[in-house]
């Protein structure tokens, strides 16, 4: 039997992303997505969904850069915090304690604790019913060593990274089969 539900975006596990973005003068924000994408591999973009007219939206459309950041589930209540504050009241990386690193092309910092670090430089962003799709083009990225596996390629595994889904936090990272081994 199927069943007809409310229209909503919960269909599948969201991974979760630690945008840092900054003011003119360099104050820095951070805050927890869940709405994250990639978009192309050449040139490689990625997309952000912010809702309405956030501290953290503000800033990205006027400074037209923003950090993406990757957490691991140890730092899942620092990511928690950052979803539920506003930097427009609070310093977020001060209440966590954070640790800001210095970007090589942006200005705004990336987050240490973070395994995987993207630059990423606003190229468009389109409103859509309630949100606000911002592409940015990686411009840099850097990953932790001890999560890159024997290619030197980001090992999922390794990442110990978490989605959000209805309100809760899930581990991923469990790897069921490779891709084509269904054969041709
Ligand atoms: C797990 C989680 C995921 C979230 N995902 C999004 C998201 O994808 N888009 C969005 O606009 N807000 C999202 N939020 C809410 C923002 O992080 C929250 O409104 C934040 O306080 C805004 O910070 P700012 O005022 O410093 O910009 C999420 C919050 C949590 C806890």
């Amino acid at each position: 039997m199927k069943k007809n539900i409310q229209p909503s975006n919960i269909t599948y596990p969201q991974p979760i992303a630690l945008v840092t973005c900054c003011d003119p003068d360099g104050n820095d924000n951070i805050i927890t997505i869940a709405w994250t994408s990639n978009v192309s591999r050449v040139p490689p973009i990625v997309m952000i969904s912010i809702g309405g007219e956030k501290y953290s939206y503000r800033l990205i459309r006027e400074t037209k850069e923003f950090g993406l950041n990757i957490p691991c589930s140890s730092i899942l209540e620092k990511a928690d915090f950052c979803g539920e504050n506003s930097g427009e009241q609070i310093n977020k990386f001060e209440k966590t304690g954070l640790t800001k690193i210095d970007s090589s092309v942006i200005k705004p910092k990336l987050i240490w604790e973070c395994p995987i670090n993207y630059e990423c430089k606003v190229i468009d962003i389109i409103k859509i019913g309630g949100g606000n799709i911002i592409f940015g083009e990686v411009v840099s990225c850097m990953t932790d060593e001890n999560i890159l596996d024997e290619n030197g390629t980001v090992s999922v595994e390794k990442l110990d990274t978490f989605a959000y889904i209805n309100k809760g936090y899930f581990a991923l990272g469990k790897c069921f089969a490779k891709r084509g081994f269904s054969g041709k």
